[in-house]
């Protein structure tokens, strides 16, 4: 597996997305996808899984330095204290003593990011959390917590696939060195049906939902988390890797419409 190095840690480029997934379903899901390789579980307080994937956790035989946990603070534990009691609780319920990457999930109208940014960063100075970053912030968002607070952001969790242009946001987060990590890489399903991808698939023995990760992952300092529930695609979504695309591939695809967005971030993106 490729990794992306960045603040210190080792990011897995392709890592399981759990949204949705709930319960024992959920922790059959994260056993299935660790025993098949992943070392990279993407979650969030407000997935209301965590305690699911502890559990998965702590069955499997995945020594703890090499697996990659993502967790996530919600918009409404923005405070400080709340951000510390939110962590607390997602510690707790993944059975951990630190995560990986400890991520604002959404910004929020009232939040104050310096003082945010003050208790994340003295959570990663005391081995809490390995790295922190943010998901959902825009270019004016992200401009205020590197280049004014500086903080040391892992990287930028945001929606982005074969058919939504993430152009500006890409160039901002390569000229600081930070990675995007692609949530619903894709389109929630949408690329696995696409027939231009499929056509490009056929050409190389793949699927189209292997050449949308591909195309992604064949992008600097991008990783993707797509989520699957089933044994079968997530091991057709490790086996994304190993696609070539050329540059005729590359055109179809850029040739697709890019504005077709799943999830709207709101205030984010005003
Ligand atoms: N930070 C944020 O605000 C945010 C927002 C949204 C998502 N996320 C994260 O990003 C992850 C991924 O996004 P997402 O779950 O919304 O969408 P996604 O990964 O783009 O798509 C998931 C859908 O694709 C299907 N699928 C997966 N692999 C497939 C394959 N090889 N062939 C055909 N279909 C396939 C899944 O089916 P099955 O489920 O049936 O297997 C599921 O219906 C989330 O789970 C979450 O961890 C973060």
């Amino acid at each position: 597996m490729e990794h992306l190095q960045t603040q210190g840690i080792s990011l897995p480029r392709l890592g399981l997305g759990t949204f949705r997934l709930q319960g024992d379903a959920c922790r059959a899901a994260v056993e299935s996808a660790l025993a098949l390789g992943y070392r990279h579980i993407d979650t969030a307080e407000m997935y209301g899984n965590e305690d699911a994937i502890g559990a998965a956790i702590a069955a499997s035989d995945v020594a703890r330095k090499d697996l990659h946990v993502t967790t996530k603070v919600w918009h409404e534990n923005l405070a400080p204290d709340a951000i510390r009691r939110a962590f607390d609780a997602s510690l707790k319920k993944l059975r951990l003593d630190h995560v990986d990457l400890y991520l604002v999930h959404w910004p929020a109208p009232n939040m104050n990011l310096p003082a945010m940014f003050e208790v994340l960063m003295r959570l990663k100075e005391q081995g809490r959390t390995r790295a922190i970053g943010v998901a959902n912030f825009n270019i004016a968002l992200l401009k205020t917590v590197v280049e004014e607070i500086k903080a040391p952001i892992a990287c930028n969790q945001v929606e982005y696939h074969v058919m939504l242009d993430q152009t500006p946001l890409r160039k901002y987060l390569s000229s600081k060195a930070i990675p995007l990590v692609a949530y619903c890489p894709l389109a929630q399903g949408r690329a696995a049906s696409d027939a231009t991808l499929a056509a490009i698939g056929r050409k190389h023995g793949a699927s189209a939902a292997q050449v949308a990760l591909k195309w992604l992952l064949d992008q600097d300092g991008v990783a993707a988390i797509p989520k699957a529930s089933r044994a079968e695609s997530q091991r057709a979504n490790l086996g994304a890797l190993n696609v070539g695309l050329d540059d005729e591939d590359r055109q179809a695809i850029a040739a697709l419409p890019k504005d077709r967005r799943c999830v709207n971030p709101g205030l984010a993106w005003d």
